[in-house]
């Protein structure tokens, strides 16, 4: 009987704190969404700020970036979409200390039409977080979720359950086309369901000031956007592009790189915003090689 008694208590203390969740979007493909979600993620770590990474993409691709290949993906986010399987269960943890990820399966690739016929179908990753919140099972400062190049199901279901949208930006011709698109996708989640939801932060990714339409569609950007466009700039880097292949966020693969720079710049503009600026040169990333 006391048991039973105790229960909703016990219940109350365990449950964690509720991250700050991001949700990072854009429907264009090769716009450095993964490249960004991974590389950020790396940066908050490095900065003290756990952070898991969910791998929203059939593609996989920040799950093989940050080295963890297909064959060593046990629990995947189709079995926490499906129910199969507790969000916290699914996490794994990467090289870079603080880092966590939820891959991304094979059978995600169905999920988009499995999904259509399931009660609560654009809720359900935020039913499977608020589950491991209330078990007091899920211990991070923030989560990413890297989405898919589409607005179908999947990229609902992280809209749903996103504190804030983060847009990673190709200045290249038609991206203000595509971004007003996906503003008013945001607004019309927002309106029908989810109130916290808003497109807090728009990235300029893979810029190359040589190129004079990369500087106009950036200042184009800026001027319809303000202040939600980031201070930092993501420079276009091959040790950017190169470092997945060897399973490594660029913080890890090359530290002193303009990309990795550019990254850390972006961690600690983000964090300012959160108004939590960790102090400066505070890097858990001395090892890094
Ligand atoms: N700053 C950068 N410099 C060089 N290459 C980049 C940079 N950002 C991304 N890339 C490369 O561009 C391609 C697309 O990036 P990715 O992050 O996979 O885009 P998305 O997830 O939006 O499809 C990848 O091959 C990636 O390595
Ligand atoms: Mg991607």
């Amino acid at each position: 009987m006391i048991e039973v008694l105790d229960a909703p208590s016990r219940q109350a203390e365990r449950a964690t704190a509720r991250p700050r969740i991001i949700a990072v979007v854009n429907q264009k493909g090769g716009v450095g969404k993964t490249t960004t979600a991974i590389n950020l993620a790396a940066a908050l770590a490095a900065c003290g700020k756990k952070t898991l990474v969910i791998d929203l993409d059939p593609q996989g691709n920040a799950s093989t970036g940050v080295g963890i290949p297909a064959s060593k993906r046990a629990i995947g986010v189709y079995d926490v979409l499906i129910g199969e399987a507790a969000l916290h269960d699914a996490a794994m943890p990467t090289e870079t200390p603080g880092f966590h990820i939820i891959p991304s399966t094979m059978d995600l690739s169905g999920a988009e039409i499995e999904l259509v016929g399931m009660p609560r179908r654009e809720r359900r990753l935020a039913d499977a977080l608020d589950a491991s919140i209330g078990a007091g099972a899920l211990d991070y400062a923030y989560i990413l979720i890297d989405c898919p190049p589409s607005l179908g199901l999947l990229t609902l279901n992280a809209l749903t359950v996103a504190d804030g949208a983060l847009a990673p930006l190709q200045a290249e011709f038609l991206a203000l086309e595509g971004l007003s698109h996906l503003k008013r996708t945001i607004d019309l989640v927002s309106e029908r369901l989810n109130p916290r939801l808003a497109l807090e932060g728009i990235v300029l990714t893979m810029m190359d000031r040589r190129m004079r339409l990369a500087e106009a569609v950036a200042a184009d950007v800026r001027s319809h956007f303000g202040d939600i466009v980031y201070k930092a700039e993501i420079p276009r880097n091959v040790r950017v592009s190169e470092a997945p292949s060897h399973g490594k966020p660029v913080l890890l693969y090359d530290l002193q790189c303009s990309g990795s720079r550019a990254y850390l710049k972006l961690a600690r503009e983000f964090l300012r915003r959160e108004k939590i600026l960790p102090p400066k040169g505070q890097s858990g990333m001395g090892q890094a090689a």
